[in-house]
């Protein structure tokens, strides 16, 4: 784990975009995009470089981590909805390659399956960003989860669905989501971890000092060969 101390949460965007970046002019690649408020200044970051210096992602396939279970694409809260908002429909990252879970599947089982196997059939993801939970969630895998699992139905806590519950104003946060598993989100290539905020520091403390176990599930990148860990000040202030 290579762990990185940014300034501020602007610069953590900066240093995420330059490694999207990098990765993209080399070639096709796949992406993986995580959804929520942290990578929200990664993905303008990218928007201006697009528009502002030609960045193209015309050769670029992206993979979302994870979607809520009983949400169609069209829900302005569904993850699909979100990342069309929050990037894909401001670059020219053809739609057809941009992959979510559908979380209006009849069988969420089989749709988890089927995302899976669509990972595999693209060759694995070659470069993956992701947050991190307050209690080390990565995608919507909670404490307790396999290490080794594959995507997958889980339950959401109730610690993710409060923190979750200022996207969804009155209605209740859904309670079952389709994630990318932690053996999914191990095979990336390339992890590139963000976290911002005081919110954030016991979830990295765990994550970056403590033991690898299930009971911080983002501390299994301790084994990934190539991961990157984006840290504002608050965020990396339970670190010794
Ligand atoms: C989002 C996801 C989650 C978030 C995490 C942090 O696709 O899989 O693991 O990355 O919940 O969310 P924010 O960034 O909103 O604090």
């Amino acid at each position: 784990m290579h762990v990185i101390l940014c300034d501020s949460a602007a610069e953590v965007a900066v240093a995420a975009a330059d490694l999207v970046t990098r990765r993209v002019r080399r070639g096709p690649a796949v992406l993986g995009l995580a959804t929520g408020g942290t990578p929200q200044p990664t993905y303008r970051e990218l928007i201006r470089r697009h528009r502002e210096k030609r960045l193209s992602f015309a050769r670029a396939t992206a993979f979302t981590l994870d979607e809520y279970v009983g949400l169609i694409p069209t829900d302005p809260r569904s993850y699909r909805a979100t990342i069309l908002r929050d990037f894909a429909a401001h670059v020219d990252l053809p739609l057809e390659r941009l992959h979510t879970p559908q979380g209006g599947a009849p069988d969420p089982a089989a749709e988890a399956q089927r995302y899976e196997e669509l990972i595999a059939a693209a060759g694995g993801v070659d470069l993956q960003i992701l947050g991190i939970g307050t209690n080390g969630h990565i995608g919507f895998n909670e404490p307790g989860s396999s290490l080794s699992s594959r995507t997958t139905v889980r339950a959401l806590t109730r610690q993710t669905r409060t923190d979750n519950s200022r996207f969804f104003g009155r209605d209740p946060v859904p309670r079952l989501c389709i994630t990318q598993g932690l053996g999914t989100i191990s095979r990336a290539q390339e992890v590139v971890l963000l976290a911002v905020g005081r919110g954030k520091a016991r979830a990295v403390r765990d994550m970056v000092e403590g033991p690898v176990s299930a009971r911080c599930p983002a501390s299994v990148l301790q084994f990934h060969p190539r991961t990157t860990v984006l840290l504002e000040q608050e965020a990396a202030s339970q670190l010794e």
